[in-house]
């Protein structure tokens, strides 16, 4: 099975952590299937931009990113070149590396406080 290495994040994963899932997972559902507990605001119907995360390794590994990914990760906090909707990105055989970024923006959220 594929391994995600995920790096340090200060509130979701401080010592980062390695994982395995099967191909064919989101990133986003391996991730809250070992306790990293990512935000999802939309539930994974690529409608928001919580769940974004950037691949550091294995980038090119993953599915194409889709012209609806692509117009929501524009919005995304901390946008990069390997930045993914993580409930879009769906392993394949080889193994990654992610970073889960500070900040998310959470419209639904903030809205709330
Ligand atoms: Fe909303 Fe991924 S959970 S786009």
């Amino acid at each position: 099975m594929p391994k995600i290495t995920v790096l340090p994040h200060t509130e979701l994963c401080p010592q980062g952590a390695v994982i395995e899932a099967e191909a064919g997972t989101t990133i986003c559902d391996a991730l809250l299937k070992h306790d990293i507990d990512i935000d999802n605001a939309c539930g994974g119907v690529c409608a928001c931009t919580t769940c974004h995360v950037v691949v550091r390794e294995g980038f090119k590994t993953l599915n194409e990113i889709d012209e609806d990914e692509d117009d929501m990760l524009d919005r995304a906090w901390g946008l990069t070149p390997q930045s993914r909707l993580s409930c879009q990105a769906i392993l394949q055989a080889t193994d990654v590396t992610v970073e889960i970024p500070k900040y998310s923006i959470n419209l639904a959220k903030e809205g709330h406080h």
